[in-house]
């Protein structure tokens, strides 16, 4: 094409992706051209304008590594992350949220009922609950791979002090679907900030914190994996994440317990949190 102007670039550039064989690439990265090029017009971006969000993007670039991706933060903090998952809810099933970038493999198997506080400080908590079908029926040996931040805010990945293996875990419920852990409440914390995504929160007028939340991949056979989080409704930033994770549905209230039987099942001090919490799967 050899006279390319303002009226015809964005066709020519969607028509030159004709030849792509899957026809899904071809629809993405079309329409993706067309969003683009529909920004550029409507912001009228100048030059100088575009350079410095390349240089944004180099930088992210380079101060990207295995054990940190500033492109995820950079989608997440954007809400694209976000917008992904909630599309993708639905079918009577519990809604996603953030997969966040500390999920590891490998986590240590738990029994239902076990202890993950073991010597980490903070207040104790018995989180319970069972995972479900949509129709409301226990799905009998269900798989949690679970993990949170210690209450320093910080996650084993980022703290030399904890246990690689700490505050993590993965769980195969019973026959009722049923599913128990004693831990430590969360704190709110957080994100990377001292990137080129925390330069852009910054200059947005934003912060960097997360609600304190729990990290859950519930998975059975038969079912689409979910991967979500649930954050306590009485948390200073439950209005405000930083990477728009929070629904409703979400929320749980914990409440303080001093059931002597309990504490004893779960060889938990008094009073202690307690949290309940059913998760519901979307068969395949
Ligand atoms: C997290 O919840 O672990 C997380 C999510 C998005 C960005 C950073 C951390
Ligand atoms: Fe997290």
């Amino acid at each position: 094409m050899r006279n390319v102007n303002a009226d015809n670039i964005t066709q020519a550039v969607v028509r030159s992706f004709d030849g792509a064989a899957d026809p899904r690439l071809r629809e993405i990265v079309g329409k993706l051209v067309q969003h683009l090029h529909a920004f550029a017009r409507e912001v009228n971006l100048a030059p100088e304008e575009w350079q410095r969000g390349i240089a944004f993007l180099h930088a992210a670039g380079k101060i990207s590594t295995d054990a940190r991706n500033e492109f995820v933060l950079l989608s997440d903090v954007t809400g694209l992350s976000s917008l992904v998952d909630l599309l993708a809810s639905g079918s009577g099933a519990t809604e996603r949220s953030a997969l966040g970038p500390f999920h590891a493999e490998g986590s240590p198997l738990l029994e239902v009922g076990g202890d993950l506080k073991r010597d980490n400080e903070g207040e104790p908590m018995l989180v319970h609950g069972r995972v479900l079908d949509a129709a409301g029926r226990p799905i009998p040996r269900a798989q949690l791979d679970f993990w949170q931040a210690a209450t320093n805010g910080k996650y084993w990945q980022q703290d030399p002090e904890q246990d690689p293996h700490n505050l993590r875990f993965r769980m195969v419920t019973g026959d009722d679907g049923a599913y128990a852990f004693t831990t430590v409440r969360p704190a709110p914390y957080t994100v990377p900030y001292d990137g080129p995504v925390g330069e852009l929160l910054r200059a947005g007028g934003r912060h960097a914190w997360r609600p304190a939340h729990f990290h859950f991949i519930v998975s059975a056979e038969g079912f689409r994996a979910l991967t979500t989080e649930v954050f306590f409704a009485d948390d200073t930033y439950i209005d405000e994440d930083a990477v728009f994770g929070v629904r409703e549905s979400l929320l749980v209230n914990p409440r303080m317990d001093s059931d002597p039987q309990l504490a004893q099942r779960y060889r938990l001090p008094l009073p202690f949190h307690i949290v309940e919490f059913d998760f519901r799967l979307a068969a395949c």
